[in-house]
């Protein structure tokens, strides 16, 4: 619910240009101009905030922002070149030093994924941090029994027919041609005891998960950790997306319980994280594939 406290509001409209949906409306009778919410639209709000945070009276309330601050706008203490360095000089972190994350840190990782973008401001993104070493042990346990069995299954005919009919044949070919080369390898080294590549030894496991019938669901934990990656960063913490771990998360029951994720979400992303083993020298040239204007 959106309310205009009327002793307030000074009927400036600048809440009704700023609401994607135009809800608020300012309208005049006469001599007299008031601002009032469309009755045809209000129900189209998505409680995005906008309005509240650029009336200039402090008259406009989203009802859902009860109770938490709208903390004042000011210039980012942070420069162009600043911030193109973190960008550059980001990388992607696959061996950890064996050493915990503090609790104070990770918040202050979640903190930054907090301020994400959201597809129609739903807020619907959950984080799961899992810090316990125990609780990622029988994780990467279950990881890598449910690979294994893949593994063999997609040496197999009819488990391959089965898997392309449930899956689809993209799916299967991601499977065959992606996963699996690397995944034969990985579980290998973790039956030698040498090392386990799809967790990478991280002290940290960090799961961006949605209600699976967000239309945005995806899109919206890839910008939520892509904030917490940018915040780890600054924060000397290295991270790295795993695409191994969300499908086993999502299809495994034992490690479903274990994670006891609220109904009918999926984990979309997972990013492991720890203080980085090895420092970079150098920053690695990356560009686009193409950019044109039109
Ligand atoms: C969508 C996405 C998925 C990724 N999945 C994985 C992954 O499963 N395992 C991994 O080691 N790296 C993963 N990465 C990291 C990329 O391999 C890495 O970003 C790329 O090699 C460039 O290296 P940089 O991040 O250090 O610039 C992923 C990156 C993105 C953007
Ligand atoms: S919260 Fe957003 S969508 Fe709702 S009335 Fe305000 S500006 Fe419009
Ligand atoms: S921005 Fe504030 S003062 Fe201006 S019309 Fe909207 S509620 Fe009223």
């Amino acid at each position: 619910m959106i309310r205009i406290d009327k002793e307030k509001c000074r009927a400036c409209g600048v809440c009704g240009r700023i609401c994607p949906r135009y809800i608020p409306e300012t309208i005049e009778h006469g001599d007299i101009r008031e601002t009032v919410l469309s009755t045809e639209r209000i129900g189209l709000c998505m409680e995005c905030g906008h309005c509240e945070a650029l009336c200039p009276s402090g008259a406009i309330h989203v009802d859902s922002f009860s109770g938490r601050f709208f903390e004042p706008v000011k210039k980012p203490d942070i420069t162009e070149g600043q911030l193109l360095a973190l960008l550059k000089q980001r990388r992607s972190i696959r061996r950890y030093k064996d050493e915990p994350v503090p609790r104070n840190v990770l918040n202050r990782i979640i903190e930054a994924a907090h301020s994400a973008p959201t597809g129609t401001g739903s807020q619907s993104t959950g984080v799961l941090v899992i810090d316990n070493p125990g609780t990622l042990k029988s994780l990467s346990a279950h990881f890598y029994s449910l690979y294994r069995r893949l593994e063999k299954a997609l040496a197999n005919p009819v488990a391959r027919f089965i898997i392309q009919k449930k899956k689809g044949k993209k799916i299967l070919n991601i499977l065959r041609n992606f996963v699996m080369p690397g995944m034969h390898w990985y579980i290998k080294w973790h039956d030698a005891g040498r090392s386990d590549e799809i967790l990478r030894d991280c002290p940290v496991l960090i799961l961006f998960y949605s209600p699976d019938s967000e239309p945005m669901g995806e899109d919206n934990c890839t910008v939520a950790a892509y904030h917490a990656i940018l915040m780890a960063e600054v924060l000397g913490v290295g991270t790295c997306f795993n695409h191994l771990i969300p499908p086993a998360c999502n299809e495994d029951p034992e490690v479903k319980q274990i994670l006891n994720l609220p109904q009918d979400c999926d984990v979309y992303v997972g990013l492991t994280a720890g203080y980085p083993k090895y420092s970079f020298k150098r920053i690695v040239p990356r560009r686009l594939a193409e950019v044109r204007y039109l």
